[in-house]
């Protein structure tokens, strides 16, 4: 049985723990039911209580929900707050200026701590050395820095001034970063001299300066530079800044900028169907409360806990469950620079045990890995450790397989905590269908039930309702106060992408098909229905990797598609048509490594096909179009039974049946 079919006859189910309920923010699924019925009833209404009780607001909007220009749609748009405000100096206000807002494991495993007072002292004297530069509101200032307290202070900068702030993965390439740069339109770039990561040194000064030689990035005046490692890098005079000289005799007083709630808190890319990463627009005020309530009704927080969210700042994940959502909370919570296998693969658990973690959250691939290597080291077996201050364990990313959720649950919640499998995207902002911890009962493989609020529902091409039990395509019917405002620069497209006029116009489309169980209506992710793959929980257009490998002057074509792959969710796979003659043997193998290197340095490592073929042609129709179905089939290695009538070229078939 295939994982997906094992989810849709999966029928264990554990009730949230009577001790975890008693004391939860939502206690019971009638609660949870009182919750959507009140959006039911007054949707405006309820959105704009949930928004006055939960941020600050300078000046209190009078408009709820603006649908007039939909879907662009506007939210609390003349109300003015900032997001730095509302993470920080509220908390300091209420009492919390020693609470630690941030622990901070080093890949070497030294720690730094930050209270709240101290966060906002190095964010407000950063934000003031921005101004000084010239850096002001509506301007874009790229990030492109790992995990640390500075990247989260970059951020909250950015923030405080209205400055959009655009990080970048510290994975991606140089010209993936200067793609980002042009299109943002950024006028400084952030960046430190190095990173840190499993004992090795990555030179992201080096790769940030590359980007910039690429050329087009006239509008950036400043690149300002973490000092992380001290690793001998070159400073351009006049372009280039030490963070800590643009912090230095700044006044730990900043005035925040009081922006209008749509103001765009941040554009993020992120891979869609087509060859370009969109940039995926966010606005502050209905961001933030989402990034709130969602830290409240998913990870039911509390003023005791330690929350661990191990998600890059580069990624969505990281920006609405590290940067913004545990500290508007007034949380205290862990960053690590590292990587879960080193020293070993017992890192996670070891930090768990040493910060008293109650809440982690993590992504399936990274659990499926673990599991491998504990199989294999006793030594870093969970078991070894003390995990007891877990109450809580999260998955995000990807679908998680029946497997690794019991494994997960027995060896990491000790069988007591409840898992949330939290479904949601880039563009949705936060969380969208997920178990209450204290109220869902849980199934293995499902994410169960839209938050209240979330009008997710499963339509068919048309966007009519499908029956539970049929699958089809998820779509959420109603706005929502953190969904995505625009793809940047592209508006047109925003349209196309999200609300095709096939689907009437009006739906919100994820991109993903899902199927609702017949009695308990809950929803299981059946992944995407575009030509976005999901490798490691990280999203990679096929398109992209595509276009970079016929960019090699040796190819002439190129056709990539997603593999199920036990570890990774999905594996890239890539047939390749060479200008030259079809290569074998020893020398498919080297032009096969030249070429994934090549992604590797195109987009960055976590685009490289796992496996490279050869063919002297690609399947395609008569009319040239490339058959992409049959790939699929081949490289699953599965034979193919499908019509194969319509091809030009079905000999072909035969040649590409094999890896090399
Ligand atoms: C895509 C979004 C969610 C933030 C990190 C990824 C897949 C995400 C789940 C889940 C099944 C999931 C979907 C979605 N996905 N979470 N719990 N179960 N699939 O954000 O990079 O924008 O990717 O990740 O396919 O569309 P992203």
């Amino acid at each position: 049985m295939s994982g997906m079919e094992q989810m849709l006859v999966e029928n264990r189910v554990f009730n949230p723990p009577k001790a975890f309920a008693k004391q939860a923010a939502i206690t019971s699924m009638d609660q949870y039911k009182a919750m959507c019925k009140a959006f039911d009833k007054d949707f405006n209404g309820t959105w704009a209580r949930l928004a006055k009780e939960n941020l600050f607001w300078k000046k209190p909007f009078t408009k709820v929900l603006d649908e007039s220009k939909a879907p662009f749609y506007k939210w609390f748009e003349d109300g003015l707050t900032n997001a730095s405000y509302n993470c920080i100096d509220r908390n300091i206000k209420n009492g919390m200026a020693k609470k630690t807002a941030i622990i901070f494991e080093a890949d070497g495993g030294e720690v730094s701590k930050v209270t709240y007072q101290e966060l906002h002292d190095r964010v407000a004297t950063f934000a003031n050395g921005l101004k000084k530069l010239g850096i002001k509101k509506g301007d874009r200032v790229v990030i492109y820095m790992s995990m640390s307290i500075e990247g989260v202070v970059a951020m909250q900068a950015c923030a405080r001034i209205g400055a959009t702030h655009s990080v970048v993965f510290g994975g991606f390439s140089a010209k993936s970063l200067q793609e980002r740069i042009v299109d943002v339109g950024a006028v400084a770039l952030i960046t430190a001299d190095q990173q840190l990561r499993g004992g090795k040194a990555l030179p992201l000064k080096t790769i940030a300066d590359e980007a910039l030689d690429l050329g087009g990035c006239e509008k950036l005046k400043h690149v300002i530079v973490y000092k992380r490692t001290g690793g001998d890098v070159p400073m351009k005079a006049g372009r280039d800044k030490w963070m800590h000289d643009v912090s230095a005799g700044q006044p730990k007083v900043c005035e925040p900028e009081w922006v209008s709630a749509e103001h765009p808190l941040f554009v993020l890319y992120t891979s869609g169907s087509t060859g370009k990463p969109k940039g995926v627009q966010h606005s502050t005020g209905g961001y933030l409360l989402w990034a709130m309530l969602t830290m409240k009704w998913t990870f039911d927080l509390r003023d005791s806990d330690v929350f661990w969210c191990t998600a890059d700042i580069g990624w969505i994940t990281g920006h609405s469950y590290v940067a913004y959502g545990p500290l508007a909370c007034g949380g205290t919570q862990i960053v690590f620079e590292g990587v879960p296998t080193y020293p070993n693969a017992g890192r996670f658990w070891e930090m768990i045990q040493r910060h008293k973690v109650s809440i982690f959250y993590t992504a399936p691939t990274a659990i499926r890995s673990l599991i491998k290597a504990s199989d294999t080291d006793p030594a870093v077996h969970p078991k070894k450790y003390n995990l007891k201050s877990l109450r809580l364990l999260g998955s995000v990313g990807e679908p998680i397989n029946p497997e690794a959720w019991m494994w997960y649950h027995k060896n990491i919640g000790g069988e007591k905590c409840p898992i949330v499998d939290t479904f949601w995207q880039t563009e949705t902002g936060g969380h969208m269908i997920t178990p209450l911890p204290g109220a869902t009962p849980l199934v293995p493989g499902s994410c169960t039930l839209p938050l209240p609020g979330i009008m997710a529902a499963i339509v068919d091409e048309t966007g009519g309702d499908m029956p539970n039990g049929q699958g089809g395509i998820l779509v959420v019917k109603r706005p929502w106060p953190s969904m995505i405002r625009n793809i940047w620069g592209d508006p047109e497209r925003f349209k196309k992408s999200y609300f095709p006029e096939e689907l009437g116009g009006t739906l919100y489309l994820a991109g993903d098909g899902a199927i609702r169980n017949k009695k308990t209506a809950y929803f299981t992710i059946t992944g995407r229905i575009d030509d976005v793959l999901n490798v490691s929980g990280h999203r990679m257009g096929t398109m992209e990797i595509e276009s970079s490998l016929v960019a090699n002057p040796i190819v002439a074509e190129a056709a990539v598609v997603g593999r199920p792959d036990d570890m990774t969710g999905e594996a890239i796979v890539a047939f390749v048509v060479l200008k030259g003659k079809r290569p074998t043997g020893d020398e498919a193998k080297k032009i096969a490594t030249d070429l994934r290197n090549w992604v590797g340095k195109e987009i960055g490592p976590i685009a490289k096909p796992k496996e490279i073929r050869f063919g002297d042609n690609l399947p395609k129709t008569r009319s040239g179009k490339i058959m992409r179905r049959l790939l699929r089939v081949l490289a699953k290695g599965e034979e193919i039974t499908q019509d194969t009538s319509t091809l030009e070229n079905p000999a072909i078939l035969e040649q590409l049946k094999h890896a090399i």
